[in-house]
C-alpha cells in the first residue's frame, strides 16, 4: 500500500502567456534547459507554443513537480499561469518524453483554438474541465512526429 502511493505520478497541466512573442532560439533555450534538468530529475511531459501562450505537461515525483512548478511559475519569460489540473495519477501519459515539444505551424485543431479563446477571454471554468489532457493526449496519439 505505501509503496503504491510512493509511486504515484503527480501530472500538472497549465497555461501560461508569454512576455513576448518568442522566436524559434528563445523556445529552444527553455527545451533545452528543460530537456537537460528534465532528464536529470525523471520529470516528463509535452509543451506546446502558439501565438504567445503556453501549454504544459509535467509529470514526475509529487515532491519534484512542486519544487519545478514553483520555478516555472515565477519565470519572467511567462506570465498568466493558470493551473489548469493537477492530479495523482498511477502511471505517466508522456513516459517517452523529456519536454516534448507541439508545433501545431498555422493548423491549430479546434480544441486549441477554443482553449486559447477561453482562456485569453479569461473564461475561466470552461478550460478547468478537461479538455485540455484531451488535446494533448490527442496530440500524443495523432501528432506523435510533430512532439519532438
Ligand atoms: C514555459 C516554460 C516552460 C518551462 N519548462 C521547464 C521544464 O519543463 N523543466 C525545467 O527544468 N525548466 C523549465 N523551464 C525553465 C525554468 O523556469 C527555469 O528557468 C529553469 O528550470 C532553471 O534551470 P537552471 O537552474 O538549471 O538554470 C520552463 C520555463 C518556461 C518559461
Amino acid at each position: 500500500m505505501v509503496s503504491c502511493l510512493m509511486s504515484q505520478i503527480r501530472q500538472i497541466i497549465y497555461v501560461s502567456s508569454s512576455l513576448a512573442e518568442l522566436n524559434t532560439d528563445a523556445l529552444n533555450q527553455i527545451l533545452s534547459v528543460a530537456r537537460s534538468n528534465n532528464e536529470k530529475n525523471d520529470v516528463t511531459g509535452v509543451l506546446l507554443y502558439h501565438l504567445g501562450i503556453f501549454l504544459q505537461v509535467l509529470e514526475g515525483a509529487e515532491s519534484t513537480i512542486d519544487k519545478l512548478f514553483s520555478t516555472i511559475s515565477a519565470d519572467k519569460r511567462h506570465k498568466r499561469v493558470i493551473v489548469l489540473s493537477d492530479e495523482l495519477i498511477e502511471s505517466r501519459d508522456f513516459d517517452n518524453w523529456r519536454m516534448g515539444y507541439i508545433n501545431v505551424k498555422d493548423n491549430p485543431p479546434k480544441g486549441l483554438v477554443d482553449l486559447l479563446t477561453f482562456y485569453s477571454n479569461e473564461e475561466l471554468a470552461l478550460i478547468k474541465d478537461g479538455r485540455a489532457k484531451s488535446l494533448l493526449l490527442s496530440f500524443k496519439n495523432t501528432h506523435s512526429n510533430s512532439i519532438l
